[in-house]
């Protein structure tokens, strides 16, 4: 087969293809979201399957979508269509690139509001307002925050015309850059937040939570109401782990293939997908490591929701030395972090209005912003306004981040599973990943078997069927 070429360009070399990619990776579903799902569903036994799920599941599916981005050379649609039609597939495995443009629209739609919520704490944290706050008074404030639409809205516009800019200029010509030394300077930000953390006498406890397995809290999710502990079965904390290693890893809507697309055909897939994983993984646990401990010498609760990060660290922030410098720095770095994110998420959508219908690049992203923008309405309004407003118990926010991390990503993955594993000849999935063969035969192994088996079983185990 001649090799196909990209029409969007391509990565200068690997190094920048896993810069990219972990960019992508490493974003809000890391210090925002593992810290609370985590402490909504129990800690250590929770992670110990969300860990077990991106060693299973997550690797090979990453693999697969860069595997099959780079074979396609295009937009995910366009990819799965040509695939497909060479390796005498269906044509209408393009959709699994359908579903992905849209899982991408319904994510940003709401990732861009809680990274809006990062914005607004790179001012509060810069003149001082963390300074020696106490638990009620960084709740006050987070609260003030979220219950004032028209302050939410306007930090979602910022963030949306923040992402757009990026992407309508190349994702050469900005991010290449920015990620290079942000990445780095978030992890170290980090460490530096665990070393606090390590100062607060409750480290340990911390650590435990996150670590210490007590299995029966996958089975029972527990409430104290009354000072009385209060438990039922619940099938959601495993398809939550397993929902949370597609998210935080970029997988099942194309982001990951996309960027695939631009990766230079000698770099090794399985190296960089297992470099990209580690980091990953790496900033979530030192993440929830500077966090449990915060919540537990404040008495704050594990459970506290997406507000979590918001109303532990600025607590750190204000007691500590130079915690004015540190606390802006931190939120200037979750914005980055989440910036690098949230241009993946569109880039699928954009690559393919450029080849099919012929649009600059500035045009594209114009459009879907403007889209997504105002889907990002919703959840601007479902902590506020539409706070009451509930379907199957959960407001527009929850029932849209359920929807996508927890049915649309795992579904996409499993059919980039399926047809990678069962549909592409094998000589073709060889050649492009032109890897040792035992390597091969692992990865063969578990894309046809164990991975698309993990994500059904899970889903089954969730709708009460096994
Ligand atoms: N992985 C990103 C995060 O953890 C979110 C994301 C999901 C980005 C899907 C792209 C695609 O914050």
């Amino acid at each position: 087969m001649t090799e196909r070429q990209s029409i969007h360009g391509q990565w200068s070399s690997r190094l920048v293809f896993i810069l990219a990619a972990t960019g992508s990776a490493v974003g809000l579903g890391n210090v925002w979201k593992f810290p609370y799902i985590t402490g909504e569903n129990g800690g250590g036994a929770f992670v110990i399957v969300y860990l077990l799920c991106i060693a299973v599941v997550g690797i090979p599916i990453m693999m697969a979508e860069i595997m099959l981005g780079r074979r396609g050379r295009q937009s995910p649609i366009n990819t799965m269509a040509s695939l497909s039609q060479e390796e005498g597939a269906n044509r209408n495995w393009s959709l699994v690139g359908w579903s992905g443009v849209l899982a991408g629209f319904f994510i940003l739609s709401y990732y861009s509001v809680i990274a809006g919520w990062a914005l607004a704490y790179v001012v509060r944290a810069s003149v001082g307002e963390f300074n020696g706050l106490d638990a009620g008074g960084v709740q006050d404030l987070f609260n003030g925050l979220v219950g004032d639409p028209e302050r939410l809205l306007a930090w979602h516009t910022l963030f949306m015309l923040m992402s757009m800019f990026v992407v309508a200029k190349g994702v050469k010509a900005g991010l290449e850059k920015a990620v290079t030394f942000l990445m780095p300077a978030l992890f170290v930000l980090l460490v530096v937040l665990v070393g606090y953390a390590m100062n607060t006498g409750y480290f340990i406890q911390g650590v435990e939570f996150l670590f210490k397995a007590d299995f029966n809290k996958l089975i029972y999710s527990c409430q104290v109401v009354n000072d009385l502990e209060q438990c039922e079965v619940s099938g959601s904390p495993l398809l939550v782990a397993m929902g949370h290693a597609f998210f935080t890893l970029s997988l099942g809507m194309g982001a990951i293939m996309v960027y695939g697309s631009y990766m230079p055909k000698k770099a090794s897939i399985a190296g960089s997908a297992i470099l990209i994983a580690v980091l990953d993984t790496l900033v979530a646990l030192v993440a929830g490591m500077a966090i449990f401990p915060i919540v537990f010498a404040n008495g704050l609760e594990p459970a506290a929701g997406p507000g979590l990060i918001f109303q532990t660290l600025p607590i750190a922030f204000g007691a500590m030395p130079g915690g004015q410098f540190f606390g802006t720095l931190f939120f200037v770095l979750l914005v980055f972090a989440a910036w690098s994110s949230a241009i993946s998420l569109i880039e699928p959508a954009v690559a393919w209005l450029v080849e099919n219908r012929n649009m600059t690049r500035i045009r594209a992203a114009a459009w879907i912003g403007l889209t997504t923008w105002v889907l990002g309405l919703g959840t601007v309004f479902s902590f506020n306004l539409w706070s009451e407003f509930k379907l199957f118990d959960k407001t527009f926010f929850d029932l849209l981040d359920y929807l996508t991390a927890n049915i649309m990503l795992p579904l996409g993955g499993v059919l980039i599973a399926v047809f990678s594993g069962w549909l592409m000849k094998r000589e073709s999935s060889r050649d492009e990943f032109a890897m040792p063969s035992g390597g091969y035969h692992l990865w063969w192994y578990l894309i046809r078997y164990l991975s698309p088996l993990a994500v059904v079983v899970v889903f089954l185990h969730a709708i009460g069927i096994l």
